[in-house]
This record gives structure tokens, C-alpha cells and sequence, in this order.
């Protein structure tokens, strides 16, 4: 009795949550190797800008969690697992030809890096987040990276065709039979076996009624998280959330022990913190302001926003530690400068990872590893080559398109919300970060 009575003493003063309404609420048990979503305060999963350099950047600026880009599950499928020796890190790789035709492919394929983890920094912090529209398949890709994560989410919000005509994303909210079979299956056979948790990103529905309905059937399904993105299937990222279905959905997932996290126009830290307090829910995912400053995670106490020559230093230095695609670096670069900088136009005209550090004022140690990084990648000062190789297959199919007449002009290849179009398209090119599963999607 003595030591039951310390047992409870002790739980309740070291943590004051015990006695709170919310820890009345059962949990479902967090696995071994899982991770619990509640008090977090997480990046968000988003193709191109989730990328492993920008997910460490968040984590450096405290970021709790962070959630890979969306990967398709037969993206994954093939993949070969390797260490990169210099790095660390664990890359899942596959041969890929360039869109070259059967008999022009004999030794001209490229490895293509399809997903990139950093086992240290990235250490109980990573959820892998899986597209899919077959249980099957699902299964099958979250085994090849299941013991390299601490969680694998489902993605039911991505509005766009490709993805919802492939029975994916948000086409996945009306499908909820075929949806609670996914997470079931993988909870079974990949949440079990591995002993991480399984979770679901999914929208609102039209009214509170089918969004709850939909709630407490993905509760059932033993998942342990849950994110709400506060809009629904047809609202433009640019529409402000609505938050009124939010109490009732963090009430639901109470009942089931469901963490919930809350989606949508979460400018910060502070702000997520009171969100999460104000509607009742576990925690806040952020994704657009991550996107354009990552010191978004710090609170005000902490120093709040960091200036973006202090963010762009940091992020370069990690792109180059994991190598990242130089492609994509830049195109984060455009996320990160403002665009009135008059360093923002010099940066995305700069062809190398050195080039890019000279211009940018960084130290000579940084620019003697850009170099060396440069050499790995095969980047001259031209660029790298394969994107020149890109650009100039690009221009021709260009050049005969406006022989035929048509209209197929380069597309502008920054095409998102923060869309700089002073930059010269093929200075921005997403050629490089555009690699196979993770397709350009803005959900
Ligand atoms: C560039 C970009 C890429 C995104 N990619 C994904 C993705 O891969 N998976 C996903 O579930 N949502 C994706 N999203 C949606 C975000 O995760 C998030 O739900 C949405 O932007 C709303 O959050 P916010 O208001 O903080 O931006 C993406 C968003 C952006 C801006």
C-alpha cells in the first residue's frame, strides 16, 4: 500500500498532466519504438520542402517532430537500402533511366536518391508519410523503412488529381472502408511487428456530422495519431482554416486515445501552443510558415524568429552534410530569402553549391566543403550536369512544340505559394527535387 501510494505521488507531482482532464482520457499504448504525438509542436509533411536538410533545420530550431514528404508506395517499392558512407545517412535508391527510351538505356541509368534519412539527428523524431490507395502495397513500402522511422502516417488530404484519381489522398476520405482496411493493414503487419505507431493526415468534411463519422472510424482502426487539416478537400491552401469542427474532432480522438494534431495556418510555436490549449487537441503541425522561416519552432522566450541570413547559413550547412540535390537546396533557398534581397536573384542564378556560398558572403571553410560537396555531386561551374542535360533536352521539345504551333512552354518552375516569378524559370529549376514518388504536389 506504502509503495502504490508513492508510485501515485510520485507520477502526480512529476507530471503535472496526470492530473489534468486530458490525462483522464485513456491512450492507446504508445509502441515501444513509437513515438507519442501529444504536447508536440511538428513539421509538416510537404513534397520538395520536406526534404531531409529542411526537416534538420526544423529540428535544430525545435521542431518536436517532423514528418517526411509524401512518398507513393510504389515509388518505395524496388527501392535498395544503403548507408552513404560519407554522410551516414540511409538512402533508399533506385536506377532510373531519364526518360530514356529500352534501347538507349544500357549503361546510362542514374541512381536516383528516392528517400534520405538521418539515422542520428533524426533519432525517435521522423514519421514517414506514405501515399497509397492499396493496403497491399501500403504494407509493403512501410516494411522497407519501417525500422529507420518512429512512425508511418497516411496521407487522406491530397486534393489533386493525380493523386486523388489514383484512389489517393483526399479520395481516400470518401472511401473510409477502403481507408480504415490501409490503416489497419498496416497497423497489423507494420505497426505491430515493428512496435511504431500508425497514423492518418486526413481534411474536414463538408458538415461536423461526416467528419465525425469519419474520426471515430479511423479511431477504430488502432492508429495512435491523428492530424486534422482545418479546410476542406476543395479550399485553396490560401482560404484561411476553419477551426469550428476542431473541438469536436479533438473530443473523439479523446475518447479513443487518439492523440490529435491540429493543421492549418499555425503560424508558430506559442501560437500552435495556444491553439492546441484553446480547442482541446494534443498539438499543432505546421507547414508553410516552417516552410519560409524554420525558427518558426522557437518560442518568443527562445528568441522567436531568426533573421534569414542566420536560417539560410544553417540550412546550407546541413544541405551540404547529407549532399543534398542541388536542386533542391536552391529551391529551398527561394523558400528561405525574401525575394527583394538583392542576393535572392544572384543565389538562384548561381550554378554550383560554392558558387552559391561565394555569393552569399559564407565563410572560406563553408565554401571549401561547398567545393568538395560540388566534386561528390558532380556539379561543375556550370551547373550540374544533369540539369543541364534537363534544360537543354527541355529547350528542344520546347522549340518543336512552337514548330507544331502549341503552347507548351517551360512551365515556371516556382509554383507555389510563394511564387518569385522574377527568377528566369530554368534558374529555379525543380528538374532535380522533381525525383520519382515525390511528385510536385501542394496539398
Ligand atoms: C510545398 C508543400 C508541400 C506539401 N506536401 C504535402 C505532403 O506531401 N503531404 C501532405 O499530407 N500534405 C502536404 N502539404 C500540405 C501541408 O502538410 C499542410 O497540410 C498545409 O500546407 C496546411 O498547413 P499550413 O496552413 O501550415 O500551410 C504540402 C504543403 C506545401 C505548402
Amino acid at each position: 500500500m506504502q509503495s502504490l501510494l508513492r508510485i501515485s505521488k510520485s507520477v502526480m507531482t512529476s507530471s503535472p498532466k496526470c492530473v489534468s482532464p486530458i490525462s483522464a482520457a485513456p491512450h492507446v499504448p504508445i509502441p515501444k519504438n513509437g513515438v507519442d504525438y501529444r504536447n508536440k509542436i511538428v513539421l509538416a509533411p510537404m513534397v520538395r520542402s520536406g526534404e531531409l536538410p529542411s526537416r534538420l533545420l526544423a529540428l535544430h530550431y525545435g521542431a518536436d517532430l517532423a514528418w517526411g514528404p509524401e512518398t507513393i508506395d510504389k515509388a518505395m517499392i524496388g527501392t535498395t537500402r544503403r548507408v552513404n558512407p560519407r554522410t551516414s545517412c540511409i538512402e533508399w535508391t533506385r536506377l532510373s533511366s531519364n526518360g530514356q527510351k529500352a534501347h538507349e538505356r544500357v549503361g546510362l541509368q542514374k541512381e536516383s536518391v528516392i528517400y534520405r534519412v538521418d539515422p542520428q539527428r533524426e533519432k525517435g523524431k521522423l514519421i514517414y508519410q506514405i501515399g497509397t490507395s492499396d493496403p497491399e502495397l501500403a504494407v509493403q513500402a512501410a516494411k522497407l523503412v519501417a525500422g529507420d522511422v518512429s512512425g508511418i502516417d497516411v496521407n487522406a488530404g491530397c486534393p489533386k488529381p493525380f493523386s486523388t484519381s489514383g484512389g489517393m489522398g483526399a479520395a481516400l476520405l470518401r472511401t473510409p472502408d477502403k481507408l480504415a482496411g490501409i490503416l489497419e493493414a498496416l497497423v497489423e503487419q507494420v505497426g505491430k511487428v515493428w512496435e511504431i505507431g500508425i497514423s492518418v493526415k486526413i481534411r474536414l468534411l463538408e458538415t461536423p456530422e461526416m467528419t465525425e463519422a469519419l474520426v471515430r472510424r479511423l479511431c477504430k482502426t488502432g492508429i495512435t495519431g491523428l492530424t486534422i487539416h482545418c479546410r476542406t478537400t476543395p479550399m485553396r491552401p490560401r482560404e484561411r482554416a476553419v477551426r469550428e469542427q476542431l473541438r469536436m474532432i479533438g473530443e473523439v480522438c479523446k475518447e479513443h486515445g487518439v492523440a490529435c494534431l491540429m493543421n492549418g495556418d499555425v503560424k508558430d510555436r506559442d501560437q500552435g501552443v495556444a491553439l492546441a490549449k484553446e480547442y482541446g487537441v494534443d498539438g499543432g503541425m505546421i507547414a508553410t510558415a516552417a516552410e519560409a522561416n524554420s525558427s518558426v519552432f522557437r518560442t518568443k522566450a527562445q528568441g522567436g524568429l531568426a533573421p534569414w541570413r542566420e536560417v539560410v547559413t544553417e540550412y546550407l550547412n546541413l544541405a551540404m552534410s547529407v549532399e543534398n540535390k542541388a536542386g533542391n537546396t536552391k529551391f529551398l533557398l527561394s523558400q528561405l530569402m525574401p525575394s527583394k534581397d538583392p542576393l535572392y536573384q544572384p543565389v538562384q542564378m548561381s550554378k554550383s553549391y560554392q558558387q552559391c556560398c561565394e555569393v552569399l558572403g559564407m565563410s572560406a571553410e563553408m565554401i571549401a566543403r561547398a567545393k568538395e560537396v560540388d566534386e561528390i555531386l558532380g556539379i561543375d561551374a556550370q551547373g550540374p550536369k544533369q540539369q543541364q542535360q534537363q534544360q537543354s533536352s527541355k529547350k528542344n521539345k520546347n522549340k518543336r512544340a512552337l514548330e507544331a504551333g502549341t503552347n507548351a512552354m517551360p512551365n515556371a518552375t516556382i509554383n507555389n505559394k510563394k511564387q518569385k516569378p522574377q527568377v528566369q524559370p530554368e534558374l529555379a529549376s525543380r528538374s532535380e527535387f522533381d525525383s520519382l514518388g515525390q511528385l510536385a504536389l501542394v496539398v
